[in-house]
């Protein structure tokens, strides 16, 4: 795995907020996280409004709210240098989804934190790009931004995630397990699962491979 990058190191632990550097883009085997273009809104928009891609979510989303949560990430990017990246197919160039890092927008006992997550289009799955992409994303957040955990959640169902979060080495305990503030009071998909990752156990790994 190979960052390219123009990017500033990072002493500070924390607050991770850093210089604008406009075109960072991270290259896997297989893949590039890159910032937004024009023209992933349309295949993005399509992906979020597919129901086995939004099985976990409570709604699908329409083209509005999708381009405007591509201009929250977009932005996100443009600040800080990081967020969820969109992501490409280095050997064709096709967008598949997203998948990065972003600061968590609501208050739980784990926040304030930094969350590692993905969503890609369903004819991409079962390739181990979300994996791929995921373990680029965890070597930004250790080894630039210098960050102490990460963490992920999603429904107690959503196993396909889960598993994702798995194969990167994050774990889960069960006494982190919460209800997830912006899911109303009874809804099925309100229970959800975190999993952390912290710097000296990616460190651990990392001296190991
Ligand atoms: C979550 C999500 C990204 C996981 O996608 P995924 O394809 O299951 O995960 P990966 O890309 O890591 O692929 C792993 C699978 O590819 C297989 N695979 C095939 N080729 C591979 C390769 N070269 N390298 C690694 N794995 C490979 C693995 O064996 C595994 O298969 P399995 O699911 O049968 O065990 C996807 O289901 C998704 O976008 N879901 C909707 C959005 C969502 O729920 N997001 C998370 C919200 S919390």
């Amino acid at each position: 795995m190979e960052i390219i990058d123009n990017l500033m190191v990072f002493s500070s632990r924390k607050p991770p907020q850093f210089n604008t550097m406009k075109d960072n883009t991270i290259k896997t085997e297989r893949l590039l996280l890159r910032p937004w273009k024009e023209e992933d809104l349309e295949p993005f928009a399509r992906l979020n409004a597919d129901p086995r891609v939004m099985e976990y979510f409570p709604s699908l989303k329409t083209r509005e709210e999708s381009d405007a949560s591509v201009k929250i990430a977009s932005n996100h990017i443009e600040r800080c240098g990081w967020g969820f990246w969109a992501v490409s197919l280095i050997q064709t160039g096709e967008f598949i989804g997203f998948i990065g890092l972003d600061d968590v927008h609501f208050t739980a006992p784990f926040t304030p934190a930094v969350e590692i997550g993905w969503r890609l289009a369903f004819d991409y799955w079962g390739k181990g790009y979300a994996t791929e992409g995921a373990l680029a994303s965890l070597k930004y957040g250790f080894e630039k931004l210098q960050l102490e955990t990460i963490v992920s959640f999603a429904t107690v169902q959503n196993m396909r995630s889960r598993a994702v979060m798995e194969r990167i080495g994050m774990h889960h305990d069960p006494k982190d397990d919460f209800d997830h503030p912006k899911m109303p009071e009874g809804h099925p998909l309100r229970r959800h699962v975190l999993y952390r990752l912290n710097a000296s156990e990616w460190q651990r790994r990392a001296t190991h491979e």
